[in-house]
Formats: C-alpha cells, structure tokens, sequence
C-alpha cells in the first residue's frame, strides 16, 4: 500500500503529539507533584464550621521548631484570617476549606494553589524565607465578589513573630 509522504509526516506528528500529551501529564504528576484535590486533609461540615475546633478559629498555630499550620476559611468574599501572620524561615501547611461555595487558593509567588471546596480540607504546604508579603487570591469563580477576594500571607522576621497572637497581628 502506497501511504503519501505528507500522509505520514501527518501520522507521526499526531504521534509525536499524543507522547507529548502523555509526557506532560506525567511530568505534571511525578515530577511536580500536580493531584486532585483529595480528602487526605479530612472532610467537615460547611455549615458547621463554627463548632469545628480548629475553623471556628482559624489561625496559626506552631507544630515543631519551624514548622506551623494555618487553618484557613474560604467564604465569600474573603480569607479568615487576614491576614495570615508566620515567621520568616518556616514551613506552612495550609488547611483551607470552604464554608459556602467552591473557591481557590493560591498564594502568589508560589506554587501553592489548590480548588478549596465545601465540606473538603485543602492542605498545601509552602516554605518562605524571607520576610514580606504575598498576596492570596481566589481563582475559582465563586460570585459578583470574586475578584475582590484577596488576603496577605504576612512573613515577619523571625524575632518579630509573637505566637501567642495565633497569628493574627
Ligand atoms: Cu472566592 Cu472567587
């Protein structure tokens, strides 16, 4: 069978491009770490929050040396707390839940990012360094608010860092 010569550049470029597909996916999975939000963080009540013991509060709380978590609430239109408050030179594992729609959370300048759903703990974990600020926003649409939906995750000098606060300042 005769195949035309354009005919089978044709054919190995669709090739090429379904590896290519599969590449991406891949690397996206292994080598960065892209998943699904899933409910290793736990699952909650969206309409009970406030007598989560952690979301009725949310806050920083210290774990280890320089280890802290943020329980965070997604709501319309805004982050509790705001802003988040840790010291410079820690890792932070954010839980981060919803207590109506579905938002996002992404901590600018990072590669943190996740969808942030009702009834589902979002965790990610982001290491800072120096002190300054990024921004939060939301990048799910989540109503006529949305894109005024922003917070401060505030990195302070490691001396200036009360912990008593609970991260609030
Ligand atoms: Cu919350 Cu968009």
């Amino acid at each position: 069978m005769h195949i035309h010569q354009y005919e089978k550049l044709w054919l190995g470029m669709s090739l090429l491009l379904i590896v290519g597909f599969i590449a991406t996916i891949t690397y996206g999975a292994v080598g960065v770490g892209v998943t699904m939000v899933d409910d290793s963080g736990g699952n909650v009540n969206p309409n009970a929050l406030d007598e989560h013991p952690e979301f009725s509060d949310p806050g920083v709380e210290q774990v280890g040396e320089n280890e802290y978590e943020a329980h965070v609430v997604a709501r319309q239109f805004i982050f509790q707390p705001d802003p988040i408050v840790v010291p410079a030179n820690s890792t932070v594992t954010f839980y981060v839940t919803s207590a109506d729609v579905i938002h996002g959370f992404s901590v600018v300048g990072t590669n943190a990012n996740t969808m942030v759903i009702p009834g589902e703990v979002s965790e990610v974990t982001v290491e800072v360094n120096e002190a300054g600020e990024y921004g939060l926003i939301c990048h799910e649409y989540c109503g006529s608010g949305h894109h005024t939906m922003e917070g401060i995750l505030r990195v302070v000098p490691e001396g200036e860092y009360n912990s008593s606060d609970g991260g609030e300042q």
